[in-house]
């Protein structure tokens, strides 16, 4: 680590799921931080009672906060996790995803620009990639996102390019794959409503709160018929934006890397291994298949591997959804 004394991390969307975990990380690291959530899907319990973190309630795109907070705090860095995530609605609504995603992205740009802080590390997804052309995702893959949520972090990642080479910023993209999962001694976790995600439905179903879970598609041409997806566990994300930000710390050059765990499993491979863990079963519906779902979305993290030299520690689906069981657990007493 590199910093001077006082200076601090900004994280924006802090108190939401990776984001709280990569906080957690940091301090473990021995960063300090400043965290920026307007809460809308935040948590304030992990900012307040599990990371005690320096806390801003407010929004990224409010350029007079951000002007207050560069002006009032020595920020070495950013961490932009802060946008809108759910693809349906983006397909639905996507003025709320252009202004929320890119346009206050655009805001935070500049006013880290003008305050002379010029090191981030921005959320993209595996999203901006589209149908998959081949399997693994390689970085190199064409972007051609299928809907406004993929477009708009492709516009984050250019925007960053842009940046890049007219005001000298430096900044890691990491496309993430599916996170999962939940913090080894469930003090964080996955907690949104609505909750789209598969292993959360899952659990939820498991715990009886749901009655029954959706499997949309069991014809594609995949081993057991049913859509491959790589889940990575939200403990190795974490790790990944810190050997993130240590790389931009040592003069790294701005770059785009996937996170993911390589290994795709299937939906009937979640749901044995959730009844595995769990003990429990739960009624499936199976149904047409959803219109842009590719059959399998795996991703080689081979790049963040030798560049930023990432090794995710949890490769394995049934420790990940114990993780996620025993945070549903505590979270649900
Ligand atoms: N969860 C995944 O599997 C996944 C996959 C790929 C990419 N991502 C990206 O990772 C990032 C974090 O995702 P997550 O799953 O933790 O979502 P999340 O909703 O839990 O976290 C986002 C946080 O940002 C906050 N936020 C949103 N807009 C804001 C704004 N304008 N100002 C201040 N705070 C704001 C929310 O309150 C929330 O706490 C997102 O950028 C998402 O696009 C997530």
């Amino acid at each position: 680590m590199t910093l001077t004394n006082g200076s601090k991390i900004l994280v924006t969307g802090g108190a939401g799921y990776i984001g709280s975990h990569t906080v957690m990380a940091l301090q473990e690291a021995g960063y300090s931080v400043l965290i920026l959530d307007n809460l809308v899907f935040g948590h304030r319990d992990f900012v307040e009672n599990v990371l005690q973190a320096e806390f801003i309630c407010g929004d990224v795109g409010d350029r007079n906060l951000l002007q207050q907070i560069f002006a009032t705090h020595d920020i070495a860095a950013v961490i932009h996790f802060a946008a809108y995530t759910y693809v349906r609605e983006s397909v639905e609504q996507p003025s709320k995803y252009y202004q929320n995603n890119v346009v206050a992205t655009l805001t935070l740009l500049e006013e880290m620009v003008a305050a002379g802080v010029k090191q981030l590390v921005f959320s993209s997804t595996c999203a901006t990639y589209g149908l998959p052309q081949w399997i693994p995702l390689t970085e190199e893959h064409p972007q051609v996102p299928i809907n406004p949520y993929g477009t708009t972090k492709l516009i984050g990642e250019q925007l960053i390019n842009d940046f890049s080479q007219a005001y000298q910023l430096r900044a890691v993209c990491f496309r993430y794959f599916n996170a999962a999962g939940a913090d080894k001694k469930a003090r964080l976790g996955e907690d949104r409503t609505p909750e789209t995600h598969l292993i959360p439905l899952v659990l939820m179903a498991a715990a009886g709160k749901r009655d029954c879970v959706y499997v949309y598609g069991t014809d594609y041409d995949t081993l057991d018929g049913t859509g491959i997806r790589d889940y990575l566990h939200v403990v190795d994300l974490a790790q990944a934006h810190i050997l993130g930000l240590e790389y931009l710390l040592q003069g790294g050059k701005t770059d785009a890397f996937n996170l993911g765990n390589g290994n795709g499993f299937s939906v009937w491979q979640v749901m044995e291994a959730a009844k595995a863990v769990t003990g429990k079963s739960w009624k499936i519906v199976t149904t047409d298949r959803r219109s842009g779902d590719p059959p399998i979305l795996v991703g080689s993290a081979k790049k963040a591997e030798k560049i930023l030299g990432w090794q995710p520690q949890e490769r394995d689906l049934e420790i990940l959804i114990e993780d996620a069981w025993r945070w549903y657990q505590v979270r649900s007493q």
